[in-house]
């Protein structure tokens, strides 16, 4: 039982395997937060201690209880305009222009398995993994309420959140913000992870104490970007990766997000995830409801680590879903490093031919395939194969491509349009622009307006025609720009305050039906590299590339920023040519092939323009992906270093069973007359014994965590690191 109450008291408990989750509703109906954290073993409302503070006021019930006030504690889904002056969760306006809301406690009820919200990416899960708390919360003058969902995972240790509002009354409401999370840490100090960045260096780590005030990290570009990805982690300041306590939450949606952390008066923390209230309005007639996507939380006692390590199994198997989910991923080169928009069919022929006698299992033809596509300055949107640039018909160019022995995917941006093509030339109203208004070009391109059903359809028809004109094995679905210029001719001048939310909404259908309709096809996410590598994404398709950036050092900080949320199995990464493209920088192919295989593993280059002995290379590291590939993707992984401070990057994946494990990673510059570098291992059974492949020297997993492994002296800079730790048979 994963959620307990104490019905006398209002007293919720959602209890995971290491945490424990405590709501209690007062004699107000005030919907308090508890405690969120280690299982103790008893109540911790004892904690809750209420000062009498100046300027912050009490609710009318509490008559002379001056120290009953709103502003000072926790509560699980804050309101604006009733006195609690710290960020809100919700802000409306009501019919009558005021803005004040008030819930209090009206039922609650659970129920078996995990709810699903309408229209929108939730975790799933059998009815026996997981439990929903509801709770309804109704204002105390108007006809809104709110409905709070809790999901508990207790296995995973993962407590999901989502609010449904509705309104009963006869008259409007307008729902200016509804964020999906309000994370309540009365006590404590805290600092605070984000992941930063931007185009081709996406999810920098940032660590930083949390201040008195108000710190945030957002987006208002219409997709969960480059900039700031929607999750964040609260942690003690002595965290590290197996020691301290921290707090993760992510974000299961693509589009503007707002993360705030409030440190108070009373040096107590609030953060409050959800749609971006800056870029987004709703109004709710009378019997309508609204849904905010869902928020996903997890708490670690012991580090980084098992919270990383919850995400990722949670992501996998609750999120995840289609015929890819679990299973190993094809090997696939992609042309566009190799070619970007100059090929035809026979150059895409040659590049399948020397993939194939590699062992590579997939040619993804990338952009420039359609249209008039030989820049980036038309074509979006002509959906159309440009024959004779393939020199015959896709059909025929994928024939011959199975014929070599490998499969075929394709590359889309169905979401933009270029002013030079037919489509536009046919619906200039389809894209994103205000009337009266130049919108703003980026990459030379505009957006379809994916709230309109018209635009979805034309999508998902010409789109569904390419997948069947030829056998298509996977499908790289691109967005290269940021969303602004918000309009839509469909919607009236009240709603367009809608469009940004309604236009995720808008993309989420149209990829429900084609990824539903189209089952067998692996679909790969995709913005400018990883300007959208979130968990709505992720709930349609099981990879995203992760960076435009294939240089391998500057890959290994992205990933590792990556890691701390998202799986391994969702990054997509490619081995690409040195001097790299993005950097100039020289990396030797080992080190490539490490950073590549900490993901899905492929290939960006013309393998033709490889050496011999760099090509017997490349066979052997797609024979090397084959064997650990099932370790990397189903392990447990840790990182072992911090490439942000540290000379190396450095990680490890670590069978369910202990059995076996890989450490892989970069040393990044070579220092001169140093003794051997060691690196310790995690996740280890301690007490057994284990050897490193190729060797048959003996070594406990206590020894290989506490003292570490000699690595091989190396030279040169930017030197791979590949360890196989394997248990010894005879131990058991
Ligand atoms: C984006 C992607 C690249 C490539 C190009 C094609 O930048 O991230 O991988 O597909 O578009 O235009």
């Amino acid at each position: 039982m994963s959620i307990i109450v104490n019905e006398k008291e209002l007293f919720f408990t959602l209890r995971t395997a290491n945490s424990e989750y405590q709501i209690k509703a007062d004699k107000f109906g005030v919907l308090k937060h508890i405690w969120y954290g280690e299982i103790t073993g008893r109540d911790m409302d004892y904690l809750l201690h209420r000062p009498d503070v100046g300027f912050s006021g009490s609710i009318y019930e509490a008559d002379n209880r001056r120290a009953y006030s709103l502003d000072t504690m926790p509560l699980e889904y804050p309101c604006g305009g009733v006195g609690d002056f710290r960020v809100p969760a919700i802000c409306v306006t009501h019919s009558d222009g005021s803005t004040a809301l008030d819930l209090r406690f009206k039922e609650y009820c659970i129920k078996s398995g995990k709810y699903a919200i309408p229209q929108l990416p939730a975790v799933y899960s059998e009815k026996s993994e997981a439990q929903t708390l509801e709770i309804t919360l109704r204002d105390t003058a108007s006809e809104t309420e709110v409905v709070l969902r809790y999901g508990v995972l207790e296995d995973k240790d993962i407590i999901t959140r989502s609010a449904e509002i509705r309104n009963f009354g006869e008259k409007e409401i307008f729902i200016k913000k509804a964020a999906s999370l309000c994370l309540e840490l009365p006590q404590g100090k805290w600092e605070w992870i984000h992941f930063h960045g931007r185009h081709a260096m996406e999810r920098q780590t940032e660590r930083t104490p949390i201040i008195h005030g108000i710190q945030e990290s957002s987006s208002l570009r219409g997709t969960s970007s480059h900039q700031q990805n929607p999750s964040f982690i609260i942690c003690s300041p002595d965290c590290g990766e197996n020691h301290g306590e921290c707090y993760g939450a992510f974000f299961v949606y693509s589009g503007s997000f707002k993360t705030q952390i409030e440190y108070d008066q009373l040096k107590q923390t609030r953060a409050v995830m959800g749609i971006n209230p800056d870029i987004f309005g709703w109004s709710l007639k009378g019997g309508e409801n609204f849904f905010t996507p869902e928020a996903v939380m997890t708490y670690s006692g012991a580090g980084f680590s098992p919270l990383s390590q919850n995400f990722h199994r949670v992501i996998r198997e609750n999120i995840c879903r289609g015929k890819y989910k679990l299973t190993e991923r094809p090997v696939l080169i992609n042309n566009w490093e190799a070619t970007y928009f100059d090929f035809d069919g026979d150059k895409i022929l040659r590049i399948a031919e020397e993939a194939a006698k590699l062992g590579v299992d997939m040619l993804v033809l990338d952009d420039g395939w359609f249209g008039k596509r030989n820049d980036d300055c038309s074509g979006l949107g002509d959906w159309f194969v440009n024959e004779e640039k393939l020199k015959g018909s896709l059909g025929v160019l994928v024939e011959k491509i199975k014929k070599l022995g490998l499969k075929f995917g394709i590359w889309f941006e169905p979401e933009m349009i270029s002013e030079d093509s037919d489509l536009y030339r046919a619906h200039p109203d389809w894209a994103i622009a205000i009337p009266g208004r130049k919108p703003t070009r980026a990459r030379y391109q505009l957006v379809l307006d994916m709230s309109r059903k018209d635009v979805r359809d034309y999508l998902y028809d010409s789109i569904g025609k390419i997948l069947k004109s030829a056998d298509i094995s996977y499908v790289k679905w691109d967005a290269n720009r940021s969303i602004c210029d918000w309009y839509s001719a469909e919607l009236s001048p009240e709603r367009q305050c809608e469009l940004p939310h309604r236009y995720v909404l808008g993309l989420y259908e149209l990829l429900e039906r084609l990824t539903s309709d189209f089952p067998n096809v692996l679909f790969e996410g995709c913005s400018g590299g990883g300007g959208r590598f979130d968990a709505g994404m992720l709930y349609y398709y099981p990879q995203i590339w992760c960076s435009d950036d294939t240089d391998a050092y500057e890959r290994t900080k992205i990933q590792y920023g990556t890691s701390f949320i998202y799986p391994i199995s969702a990054v997509g990464s490619h081995i690409s040519v040195v001097p790299n493209h993005q950097t100039g920088r020289i990396t030797p192919i080992e080190s490539r092939a490490v950073t590549a295989m900490a993901g899905s593993f492929g290939y960006e280059l013309d393998l033709g323009s490889l050496s011999d002995e760099e090509k017997g290379l490349v066979s052997q590291q797609i024979k090397s992906f084959k064997k650990y590939g099932p370790l990397i993707h189903n392990g447990k992984y840790y990182r072992l270093s911090n490439p942000m401070t540290e000379n190396s990057a450095l990680w490890e994946f670590v069978s369910e069973d202990k059995s076996e494990a890989l450490i892989q990673g970069m040393i990044f510059r070579k220092i001169p007359n140093m003794k051997r570098i060691s690196v310790k291992a995690e996740g280890l059974s301690p007490d057994s014994f284990y050897r490193i492949e190729g060797s048959d020297e003996l070594y406990t997993g206590k020894a290989l965590m506490c003292g570490g492994i000699l690595l091989d002296d190396m030279w040169g800079d930017y030197r791979a690191v590949e360890i196989h730790l394997i248990k010894n048979n005879a131990d058991n």
